[in-house]
């Protein structure tokens, strides 16, 4: 009998290891790059699409064309998968129109006033192309460039390395700016994109990366819940420029320190909401000394899902999606209407390179940018 019991234990501990091999193993065989011909530009250069496989069979989707999340795969409750990025399906729709779905951004994230600041006693104009101000680095942003791609494999998590040489006076901007994104796809389902940069010239610089996430895949955001560490907000003036105050969120709708539903205080008569049409603001982080931490997080209830933002950045621009208007039509025929999707975009303030009290964006020759974000997929 004791012989028995003995044999049994044997099997069941045998069985439970031989199991766990294979998981692992199963994993692993999931991590996978696939990279395939996306298209080409206007100008003839070749565009590719990577899919990233994570060890869990989730997968993100990014070309070398702006530097584009085109899709992100993660599971809900129930452990379906379901893409929660809006965008297209083509390079040729990204080419034609796009709100900056899932791209990298620079020179400079968010607006600059006027698109003018001084550096050195010298003004530089950049080009305007939001009512009078610079927006998201100008009319040929990193958003429209085609990066150098390089895979990356490593023993969690597969990515993605991306190069990009801005030369001097590109959109007005000074120097010539050398710019690497590293993306990583890892088996914690966590996104993390690190941003380095340097430049030969004193410069500016902001990165950013400008994913609409929709984490129930359809409809509206309004009920997904949002927490936002931060207990000041930058408020702006009419073209969504700070006016340099550093405002206290209490009793405003801009108040996401405790979890709340977009929608709930979206439609309140607030000054600065009418601004936006929305949420369209810098939130100044708590807790920032240019180390990574949480700094914001998103459930969306039906679905379970959630996504969590770490950042070594002092600010956060959460955008509702509200000059989305049922003009754009998406990935498999959606329409995206207002508010469809949700920006989180980690950054230093808007129009900083003129608000001397904001943290500084300069950039000197022989000093190098560092930027570090981390979107991370649970459920719940
Ligand atoms: C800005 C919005 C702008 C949008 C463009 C956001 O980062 O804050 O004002 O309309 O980008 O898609």
């Amino acid at each position: 009998m004791d012989y028995l019991k003995r044999l049994c234990v044997i099997l069941l501990a045998g069985t439970v290891l031989v199991s766990l091999v294979g998981c692992t193993m199963q994993g692993n065989a999931n991590m996978n790059i696939e990279k395939r011909l996306f298209g080409k530009t206007d100008q003839a250069d070749v565009v590719h699409i990577y899919t990233l496989t994570n060890a869990n069979g989730c997968e993100v989707k990014i070309t070398n064309y702006g530097g584009i999340v085109v899709s992100l795969k993660v599971p809900d409750k129930t452990g379906k998968l379901g893409d929660v990025v809006l965008g297209y399906e083509t390079l040729d729709k990204y080419i034609e129109k796009s709100p900056y779905f899932g791209a990298l951004i620079g020179r400079y994230g968010n607006r600059i006033g006027k698109g003018k600041f001084t550096l050195d006693g010298r003004v530089y104009t950049l080009a305007v192309n939001n009512g009078e101000n610079h927006l998201h680095g100008g009319i040929v942003g990193f958003d429209k460039a085609v990066w150098n791609a390089k895979e990356i494999k490593q023993p969690d998590a597969v990515g993605l390395e991306l190069t990009y040489l801005s030369g001097d006076g590109e959109e007005g901007y000074p120097g010539n700016l050398s710019v690497t994104v590293r993306y990583l796809w890892t088996d914690d389902n966590e996104l993390k994109i690190d941003y380095t940069a340097t430049t030969d010239r004193l410069t500016i610089v902001n990165l950013t990366n400008h994913s609409y996430f929709n984490l129930a895949g359809k409809g509206d955001i309004l009920g997904h819940e949002l927490m936002i560490d931060a207990d000041r907000f930058t408020p702006v003036d009419e073209g969504l420029i700070p006016t340099g105050e550093l405002r206290s969120v209490a009793e405003t709708p801009m108040d996401f320190r405790k979890p709340m539903t977009i929608g709930a205080r979206i439609e309140q008569d607030d000054e600065q909401l009418k601004f936006g049409l929305g949420y369209d603001h810098n939130w100044v982080l708590n807790r920032y000394d240019g180390s990574l931490r949480r700094v914001a997080r998103v459930c969306e209830s039906t679905t379970g899902r959630i996504v969590e933002v770490y950042t070594t950045e002092p600010g956060l621009q959460f955008y509702s999606g509200n000059f989305l208007d049922g003009t754009i039509t998406g990935k498999c025929g959606a329409v995206y209407q207002q508010r469809y999707g949700l920006c989180l975009e980690t950054q230093h303030f808007p129009d900083s390179p003129n608000k001397p009290d904001f943290p500084s964006t300069l950039l000197k020759p022989g000093e190098r940018y560092t930027s570090t974000t981390i979107y991370k997929f649970t459920t719940q």
